[in-house]
């Protein structure tokens, strides 16, 4: 616990330093998922890439949520006694997708897309900044257009209306 309170500032002051512009979330809890998989484990503590899990971020509109593969490429050797592990084992003999929920909740009409921003140079932890629950999930996403558009100003990007709304 206190190790927590002495690395929380840090990491603020890190986030701060690379330009931060968290994406602020709903305070709500996000829907319970079909299985506890915690950021907090796989991204801050055993430091695995973000892009590793989330490959999709630097070629498509959506990062995209890893496939059971991807969790056994590991789970098939760590945790295998885990219970929650177990659960993860049973969908793969089973062969079927994990659905998770989903948590962003940008409205239809607005366009975002991943790929730009991460070709502009911009960190994951920019917009994501560190899982804010302590189940170790982001939370519910859901960017409100002054958020959007403080930063395309900063950033001399396209405040045209069209740029997010098709
Ligand atoms: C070991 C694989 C793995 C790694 C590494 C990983 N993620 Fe995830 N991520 C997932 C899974 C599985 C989900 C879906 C479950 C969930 O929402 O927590 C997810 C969901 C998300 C979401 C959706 C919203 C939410 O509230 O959870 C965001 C945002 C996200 N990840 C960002 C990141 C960032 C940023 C990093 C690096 C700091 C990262 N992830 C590292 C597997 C991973
Ligand atoms: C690159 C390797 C790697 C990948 C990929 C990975 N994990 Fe993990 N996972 C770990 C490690 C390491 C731990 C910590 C194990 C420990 O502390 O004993 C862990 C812990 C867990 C735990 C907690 C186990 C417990 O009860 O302590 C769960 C649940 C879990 N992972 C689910 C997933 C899911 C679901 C995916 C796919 C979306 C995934 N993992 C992908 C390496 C990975
Ligand atoms: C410019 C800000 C920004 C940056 C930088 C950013 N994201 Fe996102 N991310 C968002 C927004 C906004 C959403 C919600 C999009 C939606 O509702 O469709 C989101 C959604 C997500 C999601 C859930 C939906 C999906 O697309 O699969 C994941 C996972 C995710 N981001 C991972 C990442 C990772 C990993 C990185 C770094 C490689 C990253 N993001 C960088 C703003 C950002
Ligand atoms: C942290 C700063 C930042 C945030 C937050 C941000 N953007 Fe951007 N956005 C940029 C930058 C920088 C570019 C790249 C501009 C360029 O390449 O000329 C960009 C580019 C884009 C593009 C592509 C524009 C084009 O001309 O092709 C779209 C679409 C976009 N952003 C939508 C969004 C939406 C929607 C949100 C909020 C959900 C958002 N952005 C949040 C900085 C940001
Ligand atoms: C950089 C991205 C971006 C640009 C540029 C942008 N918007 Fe938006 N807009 C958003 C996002 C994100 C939302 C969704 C906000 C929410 O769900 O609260 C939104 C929502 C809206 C809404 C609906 C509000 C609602 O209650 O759902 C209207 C109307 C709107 N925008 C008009 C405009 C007009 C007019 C312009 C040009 C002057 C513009 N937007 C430029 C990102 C953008």
């Amino acid at each position: 616990m206190r190790l927590g309170l002495v690395v929380a500032p840090v990491f603020f002051l890190i986030v701060a330093a690379a330009g931060a512009f968290l994406l602020t979330t709903t305070g709500q809890a996000p829907p319970t998922q079909p299985i506890a998989f915690s950021h907090l484990v796989h991204a801050n503590e055993k430091q695995i890439a973000c892009t590793y899990c989330h490959q999709g971020v630097a070629k498509s509109a959506v990062a995209g949520i890893p496939s059971v593969e991807k969790c056994m490429g590991c789970h098939r050797t760590v945790a295998v006694d885990s219970p929650e592990v177990r659960k993860v084992a049973a969908y793969w003999e089973r062969k079927e997708p994990i659905a998770w929920a989903r948590l962003a909740y940008l409205p239809d009409h607005v366009y975002f897309s991943h790929q730009p921003h991460i070709q502009a140079g911009k960190e994951c932890q920019t917009c994501h900044g560190s899982p804010s629950l302590p189940n170790g999930s982001f939370g519910r996403l859901q960017p409100g257009m002054d958020w959007c558009l403080s930063c395309h100003r900063r950033d001399g990007a396209s405040i045209d209306c069209s740029t997010c709304h098709k």
